[in-house]
């Protein structure tokens, strides 16, 4: 009988084991993974809306290098807007929110240039996933970069969460 205490330990190790590897207190399992047609996805499959309702093209202020364009919020990020249409200084914007600018040649949306809020998503950078894409989804800029080549200009703006518009237009 000397068998069943050490087949009694090694049904403790395994419970103990298998519950160590539970999902909810598996870190690895809080961060996301997301492609960049998840992006496109997420931009042609949502209700978009003009900022400020205002569906003029915008000239590029500051030190943009993006061009003539028209900005557009999901609900989640408008939601997070205020009567004058812009986040208030010191605030930050939900996860899922998606700002999208229409960046505009000769009349027509010629690329999307896109800021998803996804703090958990593995290839975000400062909580934002950053992309850039001709409409057919060809790349300009993949999420992969992490915003690399986008985030030393929009650090500027830290105070209304990256986003550089409101102080701008
Ligand atoms: C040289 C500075 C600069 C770089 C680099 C830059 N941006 Fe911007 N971006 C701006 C400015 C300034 C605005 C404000 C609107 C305007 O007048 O164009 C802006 C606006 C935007 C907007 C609309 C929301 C907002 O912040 O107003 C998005 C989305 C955006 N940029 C995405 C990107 C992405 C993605 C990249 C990198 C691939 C990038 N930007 C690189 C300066 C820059």
């Amino acid at each position: 009988m000397r068998t069943l205490p050490i087949f009694i330990i090694l049904l403790g190790i395994i419970t103990i084991n298998s519950c160590s590897k539970d999902p909810e207190t598996d870190s690895d399992d809080q961060t996301k993974m997301f492609t960049d047609n998840d992006v496109l996805e997420e931009i042609r499959n949502n209700t978009l809306f003009f900022y400020q309702g205002d569906t003029a093209t915008l000239s590029a202020a500051g030190n943009s290098p993006h061009g003539t364009f028209k900005l557009l919020f999901n609900q989640t990020a408008l939601d997070a807007l205020g009567a004058d249409g812009k986040l208030a200084a010191g605030d930050t914007f939900p996860t899922g929110s998606l700002v999208v600018k229409d960046v505009i040649r000769n009349g027509n949306t010629s690329f999307y240039a896109a800021m998803w809020k996804q703090p958990s998503a593995e290839n975000a950078n400062e909580d934002w996933l950053w992309y850039e894409a001709f409409l057919d989804g060809s790349l300009l800029v993949s999420i992969d970069a992490k915003g690399n080549g986008c985030i030393g200009c929009h650090r500027a703006n830290t105070n209304r969460d990256f986003v550089n518009s409101f102080d701008l237009h």
